[in-house]
Formats: structure tokens, sequence, C-alpha cells
């Protein structure tokens, strides 16, 4: 076996092959004057099973991800395990208004074309799986972020909306505490109403967990209102940090007190680590 990592996705790649003991594949890339990528796999990947590992956000890393399977396919590589850490357009998982494509079933089509397995971390809503016609699998990051949040005395967790409910309950049978959501409604893209919830949050440490910060208004919101009700601490977490636009600035201006990331994207808050999530289902 080898594990291929992508440019998005370098530390995780590395990381699953110290934990698998399997050796890291030696990769070239540039770009052409066009800005168009050029990839190369410099080992002898014949008759291996590769795990590719990319996430595919932005759009540009998702180029690099068909491009590594192409590569991995024409060296004669016995089976392909990609790895996407973040899947880059699962939220429009559905037509929401006529005209629009199924974009996270478009690109999981075009994945699925050269791939005998497919792990993502966290999905928006698992049942995208079903849309890449090889087989799919996701892992979690909860047990992970739960480990990290269990070293700050955490009283509460919080769901951000009730759809994320589940995840809240998880990360609190994990860490041993209280559970609870925010009534959310979502206005559109940017804007999000949270409903002020009695949450008993007096003086506590609070930990508000999602899958994905993007624009931060979501949590931003259920930061202020938590300051409201008078929490002590108040935590923010996700899977998949995007940081959109002013995102981490609107964390800030709203008082939370320690925003926490896995490295599914790279950023200055990706401090907790998914590799050890997905090489359960490696192997
Ligand atoms: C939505 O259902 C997701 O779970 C997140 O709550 C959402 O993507 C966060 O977006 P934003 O940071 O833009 O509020």
């Amino acid at each position: 076996m080898y594990v291929i990592g992508g440019t998005a996705s370098k530390t995780v790649a590395e990381d699953l092959a110290k934990i698998l003991k399997k050796p890291l594949a030696n990769t070239i890339s540039k770009r052409f004057p066009d800005d168009e990528l050029y990839i190369r796999i410099m080992d002898d990947i014949k008759d291996e099973h590769v795990v590719i590992v990319q996430t595919t956000y932005p759009d540009p890393n998702l180029i690099e991800l068909f491009l590594l399977q192409n590569a991995a396919e024409e060296a004669g590589v016995k089976k392909i395990t990609v790895v996407i850490p973040y899947y880059g357009y699962a939220r429009q998982d559905t037509k929401f208004q006529e005209g629009e494509p199924i974009s996270a079933k478009a690109i999981a089509g075009l994945i699925s074309l050269n791939a005998d397995n497919v792990i993502t971390v966290d999905p928006h809503k698992e049942h995208i799986l079903d849309f890449f016609a090889t087989s799919a699998h996701s892992a979690t990051a909860i047990p992970e972020i739960a480990k990290y949040l269990k070293e700050k005395n955490i009283d509460m967790i919080l769901a951000p909306d009730k759809g994320a409910l589940n995840r809240a309950k998880k990360a609190s049978e994990i860490i041993k505490c209280d559970f609870d959501y925010m009534e959310k409604t979502r206005i559109d893209g940017e804007t999000v109403e949270i409903k002020p919830k009695n949450l008993d949050a007096q003086n506590k440490n609070v930990a508000i967990i999602d899958d994905i910060i993007s624009t931060g208004g979501t949590m931003a919101k259920s930061i202020k209102e938590l300051k409201n009700q008078k929490a002590k601490k108040v935590y923010v977490t996700c899977t998949h940090g995007l940081f959109a636009g002013d995102a981490i600035k609107k964390l800030v201006s709203s008082g939370c007190d320690e925003i926490i990331s896995t490295d599914t994207i790279m950023s200055n808050f990706s401090k907790v680590k998914i590799a050890p999530s997905i090489v359960k289902l490696i192997k």
C-alpha cells in the first residue's frame, strides 16, 4: 500500500501513512505558465493499493484529485481508495429550485470514475454517500474533538440547530456533560436567525459543535446568545473550518474564547487531527 497526499491534504496523508506504517508516495506538482496543473507520482505504484488523500475544496483541489486518480490508474495500481477529508459541494445535495444541479451528485459521479472505495468525513448529510457509484463511507471527527474539549472543563455541548443535535449528544456522552440545541432558521446563504432559548448556560463553559463553519454567521449568533445568557466561556468547534470572508473576525468580536477545527481544511485553527478517525475505515 502507498499513501498519496494531494497538496490540500499533505498533513492528513502524512499522519495516515505514519499510523498505517505505509510509505508516503513522492509527488511533484507545479503550474504551467497558463496556470494548468501538472502532477507526477514518482514511486513505482504498479499493482499497489493506493490511498489518495485530497480535500476537494476549493475547486483547484478537485482538479488535482482527478489528476492523481488518473495518474494512479495509468500507473496500473490494483486498487484506489480516495480519502476526501472535506468533500466540497456537499451542501448542494438536492435540487432546491428548478434548473439547479445536484452538485454533490455531479462531483461524486466524476470521483467514482477512478475509485474503488471513497471515505469522507462528517459529510453535511449522510445521504450524499449514495451519490458515489462505488462503495463510500464516512468517518466522524466527533470523538477526536470531544477528546480535545475534555481538557477544557466543558459543562455543556450545544448544537447550533436541531439537525446537529445528534452530534452534540455524541460529544457530550464522551465528555460526560449536558447537551442542548439552539433554534436556528436560515434566511439565506449569509444570514441566520437564532431564537433565544433558555439553556441554563449561566456561569457554564459551553462548546458549540457544528459540521461546518463557513461565514461564521451561525456560530456568531449562537455565541452572542450564550453570552447574553451569561455563559462563562464559549468554545466554537467544527469539523470543517472554511472560515469564509471575515468569519474569524465575526467569531472573535462575538466574544468566543477559542476557535477549534480539525485539519480537514488546514488553517490556524486546525487543532484536532482527523487521521485517527479515518484510519479505522481504511483498515
Ligand atoms: C448548516 O446546516 C451547517 O451545519 C452549518 O451550520 C453551516 O454551514 C454554517 O454556515 P455559516 O458559518 O455560514 O453560518
